[in-house]
């Protein structure tokens, strides 16, 4: 007999006779205005329905699954998102107080891990990509630069492995990035590996690599030892959803699920792990289908909107850029990229991912309707006419157009020491050469401009001006009586030292 799927017996359950003498307390019918079927299958560890943080039955057999989808050694579903992915993983696989080598362009999960562990990280910084200020992926080369040790010449006392500095205890990496830029995920694992290191791979974005013909393949496949995906972000699944994989033998599975027990909730929803089934499930019957009708209505997408005179579109390269991210670049144009966003919005009724000052992103997946690529192509063909004749933006916005990008910043101190210190607010014009004491981002994409413990340059005070002025939504500065501040925090015996 074929075995239920959680989803179906979450559903043959919500029709029984059982009475629920148990959480959580809507007793699976106080829907109010929601409804009723979402409250019918919403239940807790009760009998027959195995348990997240302890799976023997139904759950365990669906992270099976989900292993040999991906080609993993092992699968864990996740209902905290890639977040509690990230943090269980690095928590993993560095040491409290240990060294990490990480995206400098990481999410802002990966930093709250280095806060929690107390861990010194050093950064890999990416390439821009030429004429729209945004980030590559970080490329092997970078890795393999920030772990070899010096050449003889640059090191004449003699250079053991890790003499510029000890070897550190994991490398993480972004894959694709927020905009779809994909690592040489394959030759990153296999040279850390040679460093007997793990690699961990942020692939929140990435949940449908591998699962069609020309598409990249997912970084399971590519050799790296812990793997997150955001189901929720590109496949078919509810808010929430996420997966972590683990592989090889380099990461302690006991201490992995230790940290997955105390960073997700001890009553996961059921209603989201069934939407994780749901949506492999999906994949695994119909990939072809599904995925080739994607590829099919995205190429007549990128093939109109070629006609295109001054919005640009980053185009679709099998290992380099990922298909589904819509960057529209804006830099040949008289709009910003916030505007293009609010023209999408409000003219349109087309809600985007994200704006930076020189692109928008749009995202599609498997999800999409014909009508919505049609919709989108419209848009920007008739956005693009009537661009004729305007004057070419200025170079005022030249520092903020930098939001994909980074600026380098000294560090102080660790995270940990400048987030716990005394923190005090400055005006922004006082802040040059004081140390950050929170987190500045732009959200969307969460991945901070500064870091707890870096020290403001004047060019960054500018940069987050401009980011503020030009419309971007900047987390972490507090504005007051026409005047921005910002967290700064002083640290008695200061390590200077830049990264
Ligand atoms: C690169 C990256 N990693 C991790 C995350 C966190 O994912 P989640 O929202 O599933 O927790 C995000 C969220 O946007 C992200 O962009």
């Amino acid at each position: 007999m074929q075995e239920l799927s959680l989803y179906q017996k979450l559903e043959e359950y919500s029709q029984s006779d059982y009475y629920p003498f148990h959480m959580p307390g809507h007793k699976r019918r106080l829907s109010g205005q929601l409804p009723d079927e979402l409250f019918a299958m919403d239940i807790t560890e009760i009998d027959g329905f195995d348990n997240l943080h302890q799976p023997e039955g139904i759950i365990q057999r669906a992270q099976q699954k989900a292993a040999e989808l991906y080609g993993a050694d092992e699968t864990f579903y996740l209902v905290g998102g890639s977040t509690s992915g990230i943090l269980s993983a690095v928590s993993a696989a560095v040491p409290e107080g240990g060294r990490l080598l990480m995206d400098r362009r990481s999410h802002r999960s990966v930093y709250h891990a280095a806060y929690i562990r107390n861990l010194e990280i050093s950064y890999l910084y990416s390439d821009m990509l030429q004429d729209c200020h945004m980030c590559e992926a970080v490329g092997p080369e970078t890795v393999e630069a920030a772990i070899s040790p010096p050449h003889p010449s640059e090191n004449p006392e003699g250079a053991l492995d890790g003499a510029q500095g000890p070897l550190p205890d994991a490398v993480l990496i972004t894959s694709p990035t927020y905009e779809g830029r994909l690592a040489d995920v394959k030759r990153i694992a296999e040279f850390v590996h040679r460093k007997g290191i793990p690699l961990i791979v942020d692939e929140a974005h990435g949940a449908h690599l591998g699962f069609y013909r020309g598409f990249a393949m997912n970084s399971c496949q590519a050799g790296a030892d812990l793997v997150i995906h955001s189901v929720h972000k590109t496949l078919p699944a509810m808010t929430q959803t996420a997966l972590l994989h683990v592989n090889g033998d380099l990461i302690d599975r006991e201490r992995l699920r230790r940290y997955l027990r105390i960073y997700q909730s001890s009553s996961p929803s059921y209603v989201l792990m069934a939407s994780i089934e749901n949506a492999l499930d999906q994949v695994r019957q119909n990939r072809d289908v599904l995925f080739g009708r994607f590829s099919c209505s995205w190429r007549k997408m990128m093939e109109e909107l070629s006609s295109c005179r001054y919005l640009q579109f980053l185009p679709y390269e099998c290992n380099r850029q990922d298909i589904g991210k819509l960057v529209i670049i804006v830099r040949k144009t008289c709009l910003s990229g916030p505007q293009l966003y609010d023209i999408l919005l409000k003219e349109y009724h087309l809600q985007p991912e994200m704006a930076s000052t020189d692109y928008v992103l749009a995202m599609f997946t498997i999800g999409d309707t014909e009508e919505g690529f049609q919709r989108m192509t419209k848009a920007l063909l008739e956005i693009d006419r009537s661009l004729d004749g305007c004057l070419l933006r200025g170079s005022g916005t030249e520092n903020a157009g930098a939001t994909g990008a980074v600026l380098r910043l000294r560090t102080a101190c660790k995270i940990a020491v400048a987030w716990d210190g005394l923190r005090k607010l400055l005006p922004i014009r006082l802040c040059p050469g004081k140390i950050a004491g929170d987190f500045i981002n732009l959200y969307p994409p969460g991945i901070p401009l500064t870091v707890p413990g870096e020290i403001y340059t004047e060019e960054m005070i500018k940069y987050i001006q401009d980011c503020y002025q030009s419309g971007l939504k900047v987390q972490g500065i507090v504005p007051k009586e026409n005047e921005l501040y910002l967290q700064t925090v002083e640290i008695a015996g200061e390590r200077k030292g830049g990264v």
